[in-house]
């Protein structure tokens, strides 16, 4: 649905009134085109203590061939760089800043406790103004659960309120997310930078990952254009609104899509299969033989690679007026049927070893919502099946990860009233809703052969919503 107020406010009288007015001013987001660089600029690093995934961000950056700079209190940046091959350079100095910067990536695993915090305001006080509409702002930590000492876990669990205050503050479109990269894991980090640092994660913001060792192979796609090529993805709720979008995604990176809906939305599933030269799976996840079913589909194709549980419904009431039926049926569809699925396929060996089983939760799951007890329910236990699955499957080399939406623009967020819709698009640090391709996105992320590092994350695609904050 048209958002007719990021119109307005980006008309020449809309943004002078939207100005007078202080009302918030929304920026349209740059998307991901396929084929374009990662990265649309310079990246400025930064780093405190002794930052220990340099080497690693410099092998990144020399794959994606980004330019970057050191700040001024990161000297050893530039010889880190330069033995990498890469051209680069010192960023501002004595208090001034340099040029304007599409990224800023701060390397805080060396921060050994919270003493050492002055790196972070030095790096950030200096760069905060020099970012580019757009522009990302990545932090590096190391696990706090993982640090020996309690002064470096508090000092890591601390990088957590600057990611999420960065996110308040960068506006004109900019997002912050902070990595914990497990010792060890250094090398796995490159598909989660590609995501973070391009316009993939146009409306993930405030986000905390997690990247480990690799579960199962960690296998760097021949051709990062077609990470998913010769993969054979599974997505449910298919034929239309952010199902479609993971589906398009997906095909986009590569792979052959079996697109599955209920047979009521055939026409439709149809038409979105034939548009991605993929195939069409008319069947309800919910039916009890749902499960054997997929496991025969998967198995006469010679297994599938990723799964996408997205089908999901509502039947919204507040509990005193709500009917038994309403509460299994949400609970059965939304829940417990994926756990039945991802059961039957993985034991029956129908998901491959290195598959991806990605979930898709909500911020009511998070949050709660008034008239969704049981939509809430079954989107908090997706995360619980998350947490509580990750270490089963990994030892079948299989990652699992959830993605929670939060206002996004489809024809569910369109039914809602106007008052709650208003609200919903802009009670966020980007001040609208997101899009479809914006959840499809994170998706692809997860899908990746090169996120074998990736389990057991669930990230917000809220553009850091109010709600659930
Ligand atoms: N739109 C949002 O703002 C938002 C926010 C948070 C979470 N989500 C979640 O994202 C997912 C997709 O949402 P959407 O907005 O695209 O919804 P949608 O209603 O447009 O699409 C859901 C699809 O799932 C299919 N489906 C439902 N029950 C099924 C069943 N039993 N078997 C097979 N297919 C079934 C539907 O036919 C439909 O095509 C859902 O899980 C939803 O809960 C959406």
């Amino acid at each position: 649905m048209k958002d007719g107020y990021l119109d307005f406010a980006n008309s020449p009288m809309g943004a002078k009134l939207i100005n007078a007015l202080g009302l918030p001013k929304p920026l349209p987001l740059e998307r991901y085109k396929a084929g374009q660089p990662v990265i649309q600029g310079t990246v400025l690093i930064g780093g405190g203590g002794e930052p220990q995934l340099l080497e690693a961000l410099s092998a990144f950056f020399k794959s994606v061939g980004a330019q970057s700079l050191a700040h001024e209190k990161l000297p050893q940046w530039v010889a880190v760089a330069n033995k990498a091959g890469l051209t680069t350079g010192r960023w501002g100095g004595n208090g001034k800043p340099g040029e304007k910067v599409k990224c800023l990536v701060f390397d805080a695993t060396g921060l050994e406790d919270s003493t050492q915090s002055d790196a972070l305001y030095w790096f950030f006080h200096d760069a905060a103004r020099s970012v580019l509409p757009c522009g990302r702002v990545v932090i590096l930590g190391r696990p706090p659960e993982e640090c020996k000492s309690p002064r470096k876990a508090t000092v890591q669990r601390s990088l957590e309120g600057l990611a999420r205050s960065l996110g308040k503050e960068m506006k004109k479109g900019i997002n912050a997310n902070l990595v914990y990269v497990s010792e060890g894991a250094e090398g796995n980090i490159e598909s989660t930078l590609r995501f973070l640092l391009s316009p993939k994660s146009a409306y993930v913001s405030a986000q905390v990952m997690r990247v480990g060792k690799p579960v199962g192979d960690l296998v760097a796609p021949k051709d990062w254009n077609l990470p998913l090529a010769g993969k054979k993805v599974l997505v449910t709720g298919a034929s239309r609104g952010i199902g479609e979008a993971i589906a398009e995604v997906m095909a986009r990176d590569g792979a052959q899509v079996i697109c599955l809906d209920v047979p009521q939305a055939q026409e439709g599933l149809n038409a979105v299969a034939k548009k991605l030269g993929g195939t069409a799976l008319a069947l309800d996840i919910g039916a009890a033989d749902a499960p054997q079913k997929l496991v025969d589909a998967a198995k006469a194709q010679g297994g599938w690679d990723v799964i996408v549980h997205n089908a999901g419904i509502t039947r919204d009431k507040t509990i005193a007026n709500m009917k038994e039926h309403l509460w299994q049926l949400v609970v059965n569809v939304n829940l417990s049927t994926q756990e039945r699925i991802n059961e039957a396929l993985v034991s029956a060996g129908a998901l491959k070893a290195g598959g991806r089983i990605v979930c898709v939760s909500s911020i009511s799951g998070i949050a709660g919502n008034m008239g969704q007890t049981n939509y809430a329910v079954s989107k908090a236990g997706v995360i619980g099946m998350v947490n509580s699955s990750a270490p089963i499957f990994a030892e079948h080399g299989i990652t699992i990860n959830a993605v929670a939406p939060g206002f996004i623009e489809t024809q569910m967020t369109a039914a809602v009233p106007f008052a709650i819709r208003e609200a919903g698009r802009r009670m966020n640090s980007m001040s609208q809703g997101g899009q479809p391709v914006d959840v499809a996105e994170a998706i692809g992320w997860y899908a990746s052969p090169a996120s074998s590092g990736v389990t057991n994350n669930v990230i917000r695609v809220c553009g850091q919503s109010l709600i659930g904050a």
